[in-house]
């Protein structure tokens, strides 16, 4: 088939459930991807909208208020700040970070329901649904347990086995119970509106199946799977109070259901961003590209086009790169077990490091098939790729040129231009082109692996060409100048290649660099890729920063003792473990305090301490008694800050000590002292500590 022209584009990432923070597991599955080809499709210029949101409807949020005992609604205010700070944290570029509980969204979602209604295309069905008596409510799928029929394991869903994978109906589980109240469920007749995915399958088989044949590999084979399978009604709609409300009369009590709103979230964020929405949804010309995890194919490929073209008018997805999914240290990610590494938590423990992860996640992303994201690997990939060859080759060249070129881009003396500068200069060209395809056609792996492979060629180039031994000898032979010249006359424009094919993966690396060239932005254009002249011969540069640093062994160390620690706790670290916490802001609201003359301040003493040994206390859930050294002496300090840290994680952490507060009993023991803590916006507990150590005893001023 001819690839078709589009004009305009418009790239979606699932929305992720507002019902936890994000993960790893996330990024990789579908947010860095999904970033990197819009970061790319920007620099060649094209008219493109990157558009995502929280998912706010659905049991899982309902299940969360549960255990939390607050409001849907404070649930999801609370995750969609934690969500959007991670996302910002990690240079995820969206045009629009939106949200289904908005009042746009429900109107778009119940104006396409109603449209599918009118048209008559609903079929309105009376079932028997599981009800729990104890709790007076309809359950829905995930509400109701049981052993799985597939794999007999128990702790199946009433839509899923996460033990083998099977996808379930309720009917299906045996032994059923509510997980509300643990009472084994009763059936009752309730009305639904089913959407008959039947009548679509023949459209779907010939656009899937015949037309879309260059989809990736796994999210064709399950399509096919599906489509070979047969297609059956689904219920759009569901008995609960939270969610988008049925647009139709006599239905309280019923919403829809979250796979029939979460996608219409793609079109109620582009009617939020622009009001040329339909531009994007509405032209045949607009190429559309949905990013998501391996769980969220059939939703995408097959229930949102058909929902689409019910109503009509929507373009469809021009391609669906799902990618599988992330282990992490050799198991699957899981929230309830606190197996996962959290992203906000990275970034804390990491400051500045999103490149390093976007870069250890592309390159080892999951694409194919499952892959495993290991600390140890972390540090190698950062270590062996990024600091030695990226980042060294760009320090060298930098280094060299100001050392031996009086820090000026040298000009390129053409008389001398041999075979290695001739070779090097034409890789440019080549790793651009391959980058480009690549990316196109979302093998985003294969194209960082380029990036990286042209810098471990400039290192090459220059352990050839020695430019260094060359300076030696210039007191005799003046004229080698030139060949210093021309080396790194190539170098510097191999590192200006560098950042804008570097850019869409790394890109606040890129920026680091343009700063270093003193160029602007605008030099990261796509059009710009591969070509050798794009630093002006006579230009000043200015020194080298580090691109990147290298990461130590006791690092890693403490991130793997970190998850080993967390995946015992529960619930997961980001839930904030006080109650009643006040549900609807992620960061706990403090009236300001009243003004205090300098002289009441003067009279706390504060001072840095290293704590130099960690336990529970016995019977205290809350508190870990600390041994601080403050230099001229140690101190016995209680701290309640257990659930939050293990104590050998903070051994030989610098902390800031109230150390002039009168002593305090807490069971049985003295306290004398405190600690100064911070909170963030997941409600998890951070040490206020110097930036570098500093002796024990340091007055805090
Ligand atoms: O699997 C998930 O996390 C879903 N919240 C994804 C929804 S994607 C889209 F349809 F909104
Ligand atoms: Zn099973």
């Amino acid at each position: 088939m001819m690839a078709k022209e589009f004009n305009r584009m418009l790239v979606t990432a699932a929305l992720p459930y507002a019902n936890g923070p994000l993960h790893i597991g996330h990024l990789a599955g579908c947010y860095l991807p999904a970033d990197i080809y819009v970061r790319y499709q920007r620099a060649k210029g094209r008219d493109i909208r990157f558009v995502c949101g929280s998912d706010e409807h659905g049991v899982p949020i309902t299940i969360r208020a549960m255990k939390e005992g607050a409001t849907p609604q404070a649930v999801v205010d609370k995750y969609h700040r934690t969500l959007q700070d991670s996302f910002a944290g990690m240079d995820i570029s969206f045009d629009i970070y939106s949200r289904t509980s908005n009042a746009v969204h429900h109107e778009t979602a119940a104006g396409i329901f109603k449209r599918i209604h009118e048209l008559g295309l609903f079929e309105e069905k009376e079932t028997e649904q599981y009800f729990d008596e104890k709790a007076g409510v309809f359950l829905a799928d995930r509400y109701i347990t049981g052993t799985c029929p597939v794999c007999s394991k128990p702790g199946a869903y009433g839509d899923q086995c996460e033990k083998c994978g099977s996808s379930l109906s309720p009917d299906q589980l045996l032994e059923p119970r509510s997980t509300l109240s643990d009472a084994v469920p009763v059936k009752r007749t309730t009305k639904h509106w089913y959407f008959p995915l039947q009548d679509y399958e023949p459209w779907l088989k010939q656009w899937i199946l015949e037309e879309h044949k260059e989809w990736k590999n796994n999210v064709f084979g399950q399509c096919k799977s599906w489509l070979d399978n047969g297609l059956q009604s689904r219920a759009m709609t569901r008995d609960s109070q939270w969610g988008v409300a049925v647009p139709l009369p006599d239905t309280e009590g019923k919403v829809l259901y979250v796979w029939f709103d979460a996608p219409i979230g793609y079109i109620s964020a582009t009617k939020e961003l622009t009001p040329n929405w339909t531009d994007y949804w509405c032209q045949e010309d607009t190429k559309l590209v949905h990013f998501i995890g391996k769980d969220n194919i059939v939703f995408h490929c097959i229930i949102f086009p058909a929902m689409l073209k019910a109503h009509g008018g929507f373009v469809l997805p021009d391609n669906v790169p799902a990618n599988e999914f992330l282990n992490i240290e050799g198991e699957k990610v899981s929230t309830s077990r606190n197996w996962a590494v959290w992203v906000h938590e990275y970034l804390a423990d990491f400051p500045g490091g999103q490149d390093m992860l976007r870069y250890v996640l592309c390159a080892n992303a999951p694409e194919t098939k499952d892959n495993d994201f290991t600390w140890k690997d972390f540090q190698e990939r950062i270590n062996s790729e990024l600091v030695a060859i990226l980042g060294n080759f760009v320090n060298r060249s930098f280094v060299l040129m100001h050392k031996l070129c009086g820090g000026k881009v040298p000009r390129l003396h053409e008389g001398c231009v041999d075979e290695a500068d001739t070779l090097m200069l034409n890789a440019f060209r080549l790793t651009a082109e391959k980058v480009s395809d690549a990316i196109e056609h979302y093998r985003f792996r294969e194209a960082l692996f380029e990036v990286i492979d042209l810098a471990r060629q400039g290192n090459r180039y220059l352990q050839e060409k020695e430019p260094w031994i060359v300076a030696r000898n210039l007191a005799e032979k003046p004229s080698e100048q030139e060949h210093i010249d021309n080396c790194l006359h190539v170098c510097l424009q191999l590192c200006a290649n560098l950042a804008i094919l570097a850019n869409p993966f790394l890109p606040h690396t890129a920026r680091q660099m343009l700063h270093m060239m003193k160029v602007v932005e605008r030099m990261l254009d796509w059009e710009n890729a591969g070509k050798t002249k794009l630093l002006v011969p006579g230009y000043t540069l200015r020194e080298p920063q580090l691109l990147f640093r290298k990461i130590e062994d006791s690092e890693i160390e403490t991130q793997i003792r970190k998850l080993r620690a967390g995946s015992l706790r529960q619930p997961p670290p980001p839930t904030p473990d006080k109650s009643p916490a006040p549900m609807d802001s992620p960061i706990p609201e403090q009236a300001p305090k009243p003004t205090i003359p300098f002289e009441d301040f003067a009279k706390i003493d504060l001072r840095v301490g290293t704590i130099r040994q960690a336990e529970k206390l016995p019977k205290a859930d809350k508190l870990l008694r600390l041994e601080v050294d403050l230099g001229t002496e140690v101190r016995t300090i209680l701290s309640g800050i257990a659930q939050h840290f293990t104590p050998e994680d903070i051994v030989g952490r610098q902390v800031v000590v109230v150390a002039n507060l009168a002593p305090r009993k807490m069971r049985g023991v003295d306290s004398h002292g405190m600690i100064l803590m911070a909170e963030d916006t997941s409600g998890q507990l951070r040490f206020v500590s110097p930036d570098q150590a500093v002796p024990p005893g340091s007055a805090v001023s």
